[in-house]
């Protein structure tokens, strides 16, 4: 789209549902996962297409036709805080009939983590980034946070579309080897977290909740020193992805 007017009044009309890439990375790993991409803005196209020629030269095409340039007063006016790369678009955010499907799939070539209750928007974008990196099924959160909301989205640098992200009941998690991470468990060091585990994780405030205790086949602990209370919800999930990637079968680096 070439034309700055209609760029911004499809913003507009979109903009309610649509989920905000907000600067030049997410957009970059948006489009580099298939996400549908329904506008996106630059406030200067050239630096913007300079910097993919650079850093993603794989997705320079496919931006060079999406971005269309708008004065920087109107792109800043589009996002909640303007980005260094002033860079923005809106993605169509994909069904959660497909994420359902490819949640109950199986065999799974590789877990699906589970969030239970999270309460920080920063964390559950970081362990979306987490999963994307290491290829998981998908990242499913229970509880009232929206997955998918702006923060989550920002924190997990546009990589929600290289994933699975949805929210469900623990009654109706997906299937397999219910792996709870949690300091009283078994040291995960003995453990091999088989491809298909759904691996959880507690709330940053209180731990796991009861109704996930009740579903869990096997208490798993990461290493800690005694006076340690426990560790940041986001390290926990790299340190269980970590173990899993060096037991299972972890995409190639
Ligand atoms: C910040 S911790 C929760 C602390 C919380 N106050 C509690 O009572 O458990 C968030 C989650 O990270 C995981 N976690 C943190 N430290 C862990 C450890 N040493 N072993 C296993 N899981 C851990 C657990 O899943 C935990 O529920």
């Amino acid at each position: 789209m070439n034309d700055p007017v209609a760029a911004v009044s499809a913003w507009h009309r979109l903009a309610g549902g649509a989920v905000l890439l907000d600067g030049f990375h997410a957009l970059k790993h948006a489009v580099r996962f298939g996400a549908e991409v329904a506008v996106a803005v630059a406030a200067d196209r050239r630096a913007a297409l300079a910097l993919a020629q650079e850093l993603a030269p794989d997705v320079r095409d496919a931006l060079d036709a999406l971005l269309t340039e708008v004065p920087h007063g109107t792109y800043a006016s589009l996002v909640p805080r303007p980005h260094p790369t002033a860079v923005a678009a809106l993605a169509v955010r994909p069904s959660r009939e497909a994420g359902l499907r490819a949640l109950a799939q199986t065999p799974r070539s590789a877990p699906v983590v589970v969030l239970d209750e999270p309460r920080n928007l920063g964390n559950a974008g970081a362990v979306i980034r987490l999963a994307a990196g290491f290829g998981v099924t998908g990242v499913v959160t229970t509880g009232t946070l929206d997955p998918w909301h702006p923060t989550v989205v920002r924190g997990g640098a546009g990589l929600h579309f290289a994933t699975v992200v949805e929210r469900l009941s623990v009654q109706t998690l997906p299937g397999g080897p219910l792996f709870a991470l949690d300091p009283e468990g078994e040291d995960i060091r003995g453990l091999k977290l088989p491809d298909d585990a759904v691996l959880a994780f507690g709330s940053e405030r209180s731990g796991l909740s009861a109704a996930l205790r009740e579903r869990t086949d096997q208490l798993v602990a990461l290493p800690m020193r005694p006076q340690v209370s426990s560790y940041n919800l986001a390290t926990s999930v790299a340190m269980t992805l970590y173990h899993w990637s060096l037991t299972g079968g972890a995409p190639a680096a």
